[in-house]
């Protein structure tokens, strides 16, 4: 009889493989993260163990190591059932500044892995795309036949080019993936035991905004009220990271039911609708019931004006839809950084 379905998640103590290694361990999946913990912390095994009373397996690795690599493939004598492959570096500026850091990075490290699983027989795996790879669209929302625009950055391009890499190798192999492109994952998981670890000044919006709430920053900067939009600030499609974690269970269910060679596919993961920076920052006031400093600043270059998904393809393929509101997102974020400050 075959026993529990054991995922490989690369990348499982970040932000986003954290929670989904959480609704995993709920979903009683066997679980092996590997991250090699350059921008996350293994103390988020012990949150993921307090939340969900189970321990994910654990091995330090770093994809770009392929020996490494195959040396941990091989040490399994039955495949993975299949991988959610997180880990990648994430930071638009960066990337622009440290562009070989990226590519080498987040290309050579799913090269890597690709080559292993396939030699291993472990052949179905969930992708992290992003909606980056839309650019700024002519019209919204974007369907997955929204045509892909040229990367702004050199992170939206790994993007892309592991997309590419992809498509080409499941093409060409036993290999069946499902890439989903997320649009903007926010908040926490609603004990407030795990959340985003922002490494520095914020780049993004919401732990930004959490950080001028506590007090750690002054006061969060709009970037840009002259957009062509509701209010004038940007639209984004925000989504809570445990509905992101969700996607990832029906993306993974999805691949272990299918036996269609060279099964490839894209999907969005968003809400479906469009809120604006002011959008969100009045909300987050109603949700901490509080008053948040902020003024307007120039454009921040390399913002598209607005973006959110088309979803039917997720509700129809996955048979998912989001469940958590911008205002739980926001409130769960927040208890999440005030767990932080009690706890130093
Ligand atoms: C970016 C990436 C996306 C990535 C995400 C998370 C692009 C186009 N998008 O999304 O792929 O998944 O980061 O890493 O590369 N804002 C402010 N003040 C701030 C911070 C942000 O007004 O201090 C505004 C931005 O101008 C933007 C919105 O808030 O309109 C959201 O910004 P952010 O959270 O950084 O996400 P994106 O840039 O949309």
């Amino acid at each position: 009889m075959k026993t529990t379905p054991h995922i490989l998640v690369t990348g499982g103590t970040g932000y986003i493989g954290s929670h989904t290694v959480v609704e995993l361990l709920i979903e009683n999946y066997e679980v092996t993260i590997v991250d090699n913990l350059s921008r996350s912390n293994a103390n988020v095994l012990d949150s993921i163990t307090a939340i969900t009373g189970k321990t994910p397996n654990f091995v330090q690795l770093d994809l770009c190591n392929a020996d490494a690599v195959t040396t941990f493939f091989n040490a399994y004598s039955t495949p993975f059932d299949a991988i959610i492959h997180f880990a990648a570096y994430k930071a638009v500026g960066e990337s622009v500044q440290e562009p070989l850091l990226y590519y080498h990075n987040n290309v050579v490290s799913m090269i890597n892995l690709l080559q292993a699983a396939n030699t291993n027989g472990c052949n179905k795996i969930v992708f992290s795309s992003s909606c980056t790879v839309y650019g700024q669209s002519a019209s919204l929302p974007v369907t997955e036949l929204t045509p892909r625009l040229t990367a702004e950055s050199p992170y939206g391009n790994t993007k892309q080019i592991c997309e590419d890499i992809l498509r080409d190798t499941v093409n060409a192999t036993n290999i069946q993936c499902i890439s989903l492109r997320y649009f903007n994952p926010i908040g926490a998981h609603s004990s407030a035991l795990m959340g985003e670890l922002p490494l520095g000044v914020p780049n993004n919006l919401v732990p930004f905004i959490t950080q001028t709430a506590i007090g750690k920053r002054a006061s969060l900067s709009i970037f840009g009220n002259d957009y062509n939009t509701i209010d004038g600030t940007c639209v984004r499609d925000y989504i809570h990271v445990m509905d992101l974690a969700q996607a990832h269970i029906k993306a993974v269910e999805v691949l272990l039911a299918t036996n269609q060679a060279h099964h490839y596919d894209i999907i969005n993961i968003g809400t479906g609708v469009g809120s604006s920076v002011l959008q969100a920052v009045n909300a987050f006031e109603k949700a901490a019931n509080l008053k948040l400093n902020y003024s307007y600043s120039p454009r921040r270059s390399g913002d598209v004006e607005a973006m959110y998904a088309n979803v039917d393809k997720a509700k129809a393929v996955l048979n998912f839809s989001s469940q958590y509101s911008l205002e739980d997102a926001l409130l769960h974020q927040w208890q999440w950084e005030q767990a932080l400050q009690r706890n130093g």
